[in-house]
């Protein structure tokens, strides 16, 4: 009779815990954040083409707070959409594991939109012009890697995939309306730090067949913003920007430089700096922060009412309150890693 019972309870309790199992299962993890919320890969994800696209070369994983600040503010701006990152230092599947000691990364992670991948590169340039260069290119005799790389993968994404690219300075505040648009930096002058297109644009075939033709690794954004000018000029006749309308050439837009770039490039530190009266950006729907010009020299500091900081209080309100510390708290604290 007793062993009988027992039996009947060590059933129930294995029941209950299978239960358990489940309900854990299926409840959000607080402890465990899985970099890959779901199984899909890239090609299923951003199939709808119209997906939010983030780069890094380098092998670093933990992304500094104006990168953390970047993704967030599209995940909350795009809520439908979802925000892809391919990130160079997931192609180790080692470093895959969750780590506390990347509160960036995990804050990511746990947004439902963002989906880290690993960036391929051999995989991304597989049927694109680009194949040939990269088989032959030998990237540590290159002075501007992290960058040509970044700058050839992002054509081969937004071309194989479709969508939005951005780089990870960019903070986004409100949604970009065209489907097919380059971002003026001035008059005449395209930028790659924002871009956007339906999938198999040729557009973006032909900017990588010129990557191609024209490559010179010893001029610093020849196959960035320099190559996206050039095909601009061979595609459309375009003047000067009058007022703050945007250009059309055939069915693409040419974005006004106030819509990405309403602190021009000389001023950059003005994000840095308190405002009397900020403004309001209401012409933009991102603002490029120029963080090659910053080379992580300018950090934001909690309290000091930098119109960087009330940026960040607004458009990433999760990496402001969990990564951006008071000048107090940094003084004790060792410094985040400086974003290139
Ligand atoms: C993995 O990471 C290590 C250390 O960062 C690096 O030396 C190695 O090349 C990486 N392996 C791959 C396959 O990327
Ligand atoms: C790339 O360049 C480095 C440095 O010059 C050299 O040691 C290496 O052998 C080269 N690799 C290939 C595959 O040519
Ligand atoms: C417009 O864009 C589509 C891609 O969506 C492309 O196939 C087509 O050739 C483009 N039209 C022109 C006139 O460039
Ligand atoms: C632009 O900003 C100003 C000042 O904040 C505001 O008064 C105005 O209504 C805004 N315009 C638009 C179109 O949102």
């Amino acid at each position: 009779m007793l062993k009988e019972l027992q039996l009947f309870l060590s059933l129930v309790l294995l029941i209950a815990c299978g239960f358990l199992y489940r309900l854990t299962q299926r409840s959000p993890c607080l402890f465990c954040l899985p970099p890959f919320k779901s199984p899909r890969g890239p090609e299923d994800l951003l199939s709808d083409g119209r997906s939010i696209v983030f780069i890094e070369t380098s092998e670093r994983l933990e992304p500094p707070p104006l990168v953390s600040c970047a993704v967030e503010s599209a995940a909350k701006i795009y809520p439908n959409l979802p925000i892809a990152f391919f990130m160079k230092g997931l192609s180790n599947a080692s470093q895959l594991a969750p780590d506390p000691s990347h509160p960036a990364f995990s804050l990511l992670s746990a947004l439902h939109n963002v989906f880290f991948f690993p960036l391929d590169m051999k995989r991304l340039f597989e049927d694109t012009p680009l194949f040939s260069w990269y088989t032959k290119v030998n990237s540590s005799t290159e002075r501007y890697w992290l960058h040509v790389s970044s700058d050839a993968c992002r054509l081969a994404i937004i071309w194989k995939f479709g969508g939005i690219y951005l780089d990870t300075d960019v903070i986004s505040i409100r949604p970009i309306p065209q489907e097919n648009f380059l971002a003026a930096q001035a008059s005449r002058h395209s930028s790659n730090g924002v871009f956007g297109f339906l999938p198999h644009h040729p557009f973006l075939w032909g900017c990588m067949e010129n990557f191609v033709e024209h490559y010179n690794s010893h001029i610093w954004g020849n196959q960035g913003p320099h190559l996206m000018t050039r095909m601009l000029r061979v595609w459309c006749r375009l003047g000067d920007f009058q007022d703050l309308g945007d250009l059309k050439c055939l069915n693409m837009s040419f974005l006004h430089p106030k819509r990405f770039y309403p602190i021009p490039y000389p001023e950059w530190r003005r994000y840095y700096e308190v405002w009397d009266t900020e403004p309001s950006f209401n012409d933009s729907y991102a603002l490029h922060l120029w963080n090659y010009m910053n080379q992580g020299k300018r950090t934001v500091v909690r309290g000091s009412n930098t119109l960087v900081e009330n940026l960040y209080r607004k458009h990433c309100p999760r990496t402001y309150r969990n990564l951006i510390q008071s000048p107090e708290e940094s003084a004790t604290r060792e410094p985040g890693p400086g974003t290139r």
